[in-house]
């Protein structure tokens, strides 16, 4: 028995100390110190045993048990130990690697200028209004005093969604007087930023879907002074204290009289070079009177109020104020290009 019982601590230690999991290690526990383990297995052949030997064998058999005990005990500890060791290697973060560079995008030109322009027109107690993009021809053209025959109307010019050419993608931002004045009752200050479609070829200047900015003020004893009070103010804002503006006759059919603002060139400050093309001015928007015909169409009382109104290209009046010489530069997103402004 004394045999019998070395052999199994020899065993039982040497299986114990090569476990290599907790698992592992539960298992040799229940195969030695169970209930139906080898060491009761052991402990129950006492019996056969003499009285006198009895004694010596039962604190025998006790050593053995505290030893299996004491080394399933400490090596436990131990798989826990390294196991802990290993998540904490797995998880360690390095903080002598060199960090990955991030690329960061850059604010696209047309952007920056267009806050500008939002922060120039909130200051003068401008809204901003954005709205839909999808139109009816009914607010492109129609509510917007455009005849019928307006070349404009052609299937070769706008984008139609209906063979009745009764939805179509704007092709100004103009509609969007209509849709103020429909909304809101007078004074009104407005700038209605935003995407407009046309069916033009992709040059240097032109892109079939570029954006404007449309403008509205309509109060009593509103004035042309006032619209070229206004937009001079922000051309200077925009481009510096010692902009010079100058404004043309134009036609448009939803405002009389109409207008076209230009800034003098500020490359050549009006002697004529390629910039502007040797005109030594540089057109930058379309304005004017509101057609007391669109007002009373829109619900406003021509007799009691009056208002102007204006339309820029936003490409274009980014284009001036960085200098930047072909349109589609403004659409590739190339970061090189973006990240000089
Ligand atoms: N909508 C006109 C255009 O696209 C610009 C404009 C707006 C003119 C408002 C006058 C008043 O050319």
């Amino acid at each position: 028995m004394k045999e019998l019982l070395r052999e199994l601590r020899e065993r039982s230690l040497a299986a114990i100390s090569g476990a290599d999991s907790a698992e592992v290690l539960e298992g040799l526990r229940v195969q030695f110190l169970g209930k139906k383990g080898e060491l009761t297995a052991v402990l129950k052949q006492m019996g056969k045993l003499s009285p006198e030997e009895r004694p010596a064998m039962g604190q025998l058999a006790n050593e053995v048990r505290a030893a299996l005990e004491r080394t399933i005990d400490e090596k436990r500890a131990a798989l826990a130990d390294a196991a802990l060791r290993l998540r904490l290697e797995s998880e360690a973060v390095d903080v002598t690697i060199p960090g990955e560079a991030h690329r960061m995008g850059h604010r696209h030109p047309m952007y920056v200028v267009l806050d500008e322009i939002k922060d120039i027109f909130i200051g003068m107690g401008f809204e901003v209004v954005e709205d839909r993009e999808v139109e009816l021809a009914e607010y492109n053209f129609d509510k917007l005093n455009e005849q019928p025959n307006h070349p404009a109307r052609e299937w070769t010019d706008t984008f139609y969604f209906t063979e009745d050419s009764s939805i179509l993608l704007r092709t100004q931002t103009s509609p969007m007087q209509i849709h103020v004045m429909e909304r809101q009752k007078p004074p009104i200050r407005m700038v209605a930023p935003g995407r407009v479609y046309r069916k033009d070829e992709v040059d240097a200047t032109h892109s079939p879907m570029f954006h404007q900015v449309e403008g509205m003020v309509i109060d009593k004893n509103v004035t042309m002074a006032d619209l070229k009070g206004t937009l001079d103010q922000v051309a200077k804002r925009l481009y510096g204290a010692d902009t010079v503006t100058r404004f043309r006759p134009h036609h448009f059919p939803f405002t009389e009289p109409s207008c076209e603002m230009d800034i003098q060139c500020y490359k050549c400050k009006g002697k004529g070079c390629p910039t502007c093309k040797g005109e030594g001015w540089i057109e930058l928007l379309g304005a004017g009177m509101i057609h007391p015909k669109v007002l009373r169409m829109s619900g406003i009382d021509p007799d009691v109020y009056s208002g102007w109104a204006f339309g820029f290209g936003l490409e274009r009046m980014a284009m001036a104020r960085f200098k930047i010489s072909d349109l589609r530069l403004i659409f590739e997103n190339d970061v090189r290009f973006l990240e000089q402004f």
